[in-house]
């Protein structure tokens, strides 16, 4: 016999006779002559209720038994439900426990705090809260192809080993299959060239440059997959290895990449709010009480477009002292990025024309000289969570950024071809897949939106 969803049953108008459903139990309470059971089976934030009468045969032995934690099978019957509280009850006509969870079980029926839950984060996945924040995980990738999808852009896998450092900020992870504890070396140096694919290689920080080859032959383009930072930050929105979603449009400047990050940060919003309304209630309820208001604001009004240099204005005027001062040409922290969006525009807020010096190479330089066509949109909660520009498409102004930057052209070949056959304007950006999370959810650690999270000198699980 066929298992039922919990979540399925919940949504039936009508009764349902001779169902089997399956799940971990949240709670047993007895009365004289029943046991009541709550039953959660992961397919939905809500349990059902189980009625299982004296009168089964294990009734003694096993039910009166079961512990929290534990996992049944249950025959019976959908039916309405005679106390208050839920519109469905099953009425069990046979009742099988397929495992009982000792009382040393972590997830007792009490609240436990983030910090704890993290210590435990292969249970974690059984409490109401990450329960409704990896079930919001899945809907929001769904969702995510599906905002592409309806445009025609094509998603591209792009490879998650790599030779070149995109961001060229140096965090990579290095991969190698050399024994180290005794590499070859060639005059003093590591021989990488007896490494596994005869020279460095890392995982990737960005699909980005293998997604503009793919934008320039198939238009618009997309990749969403792991990416990879050596950050050595612990700050609650980094993590070692996280998501990106990566669009990349031929044909397109910078206006158009400013105006497809706020369909998509606004589409997915409004996605969340019509179709994860009951895992959303939670988060509202318990993690942010101020959770709707700012995603209702954020899915119905503009995001502002504020050039850098008025950027760094707003801030020096702001009348508010920062742990790190601003001037033109330095980059912007959180703390002004949230300045930005939640304190003076209390909205998103795109900031773009970022000066050439603190970006990298592949971004292109606006007429000043001085600033690249780079944008980045700011959320509240958050800071940045998009992070794009338009590409630059001239081989010799390119072919001069990588020499500024200190890059060897030679490894990037490739790149530089697409410059030279038929080059034209393109633009992308990156969208950090966790900090979407933070923002539909209010959960401020990303550590709580990864089901199995690395952060510098963290690996379990
Ligand atoms: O701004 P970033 O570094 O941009 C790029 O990597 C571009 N190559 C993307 C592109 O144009 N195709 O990263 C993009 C976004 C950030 O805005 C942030 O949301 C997220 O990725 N991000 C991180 N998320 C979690 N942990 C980290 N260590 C992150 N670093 C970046
Ligand atoms: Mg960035």
């Amino acid at each position: 016999m066929q298992r039922t969803k919990i979540a399925h049953l919940l949504q039936r108008e009508e009764p349902l006779a001779d169902l089997l459903i399956k799940g971990w139990v949240r709670t047993r309470r007895d009365s004289k002559t029943f046991s009541f059971i709550e039953l959660n089976d992961g397919s939905c934030l809500k349990n059902i209720q189980v009625i299982a009468a004296e009168t089964l045969p294990n009734y003694a032995e096993d039910i009166r038994r079961i512990t929290t934690g534990s996992a049944v099978a249950v025959r019976g019957d959908l039916v309405p439900s005679q106390g208050g509280g839920q519109r469905w009850e099953v009425k069990a006509s046979q009742l099988v426990l397929v495992s009982l969870a000792p009382d040393t079980f972590p997830l007792q029926k009490k609240r436990h705090t983030d910090e704890f839950l993290r210590t435990i984060a292969h249970l974690r996945p059984r409490t109401n809260k990450y329960g409704a924040a990896f079930r919001l995980r899945s809907e929001l990738s769904y969702a995510i192809h599906r905002f592409f999808r309806d445009r025609g852009f094509r998603y591209i896998h792009t490879p998650v080993i790599t030779a070149s450092d995109c961001e060229g900020a140096g965090e990579l992870f290095r991969i190698t299959t050399l024994d180290l504890k005794d590499v070859p070396r060639n005059q003093g140096k590591v021989d990488t060239s007896q490494d596994f694919f005869g020279r460095e290689a890392y995982l990737t920080v960005s699909g980005q440059l293998s997604a503009e080859m793919f934008a320039l032959a198939l238009g618009d383009v997309y990749t969403f997959g792991p990416t990879f930072r050596a950050e050595n930050s612990n700050t609650r929105r980094h993590a070692a290895e996280f998501w990106m979603v990566e669009p990349e449009m031929a044909f397109c400047d910078l206006a158009g990449n400013m105006a497809l990050a706020q369909d998509m940060i606004q589409e997915i919003i409004r996605f969340v709010m019509k179709d994860c309304a009951e895992d959303l209630e939670l988060f509202a309820r318990f993690v942010d009480k101020t959770l709707m208001g700012t995603l209702e604001n954020i899915a119905s009004s503009d995001f502002v477009r504020l050039p850098y240099t008025q950027a760094i204005e707003i801030i020096k005027q702001a009348g508010q002292r920062f742990e790190y001062p601003v001037e033109w040409g330095t980059d912007l922290q959180t703390e002004h990025e949230r300045f930005l969006t939640e304190t003076h525009f209390h909205a998103p807020v795109i900031v773009y024309d970022y000066p050439r010096a603190i970006k990298p190479f592949y971004m292109r330089v606006n007429d000043d000289g001085r600033t690249v066509a780079a944008m980045d949109v700011l959320v509240p909660g958050i800071g940045e969570i998009v992070g794009g520009s338009q590409r630059e498409e001239r081989l010799e102004v390119l072919e001069a950024r990588m020499a500024e930057t200190g890059m060897r052209a030679e490894p990037y070949w490739w790149y530089l071809d697409s410059r030279r056959y038929a080059s034209v304007e393109h633009s992308g950006f990156g969208l950090g897949f966790e900090r979407l999370l933070m923002l539909t959810t209010g959960i401020s650690n990303i550590r709580d939106v990864i089901p199995f999270p690395r952060t510098p000198g963290s690996i379990d699980f």
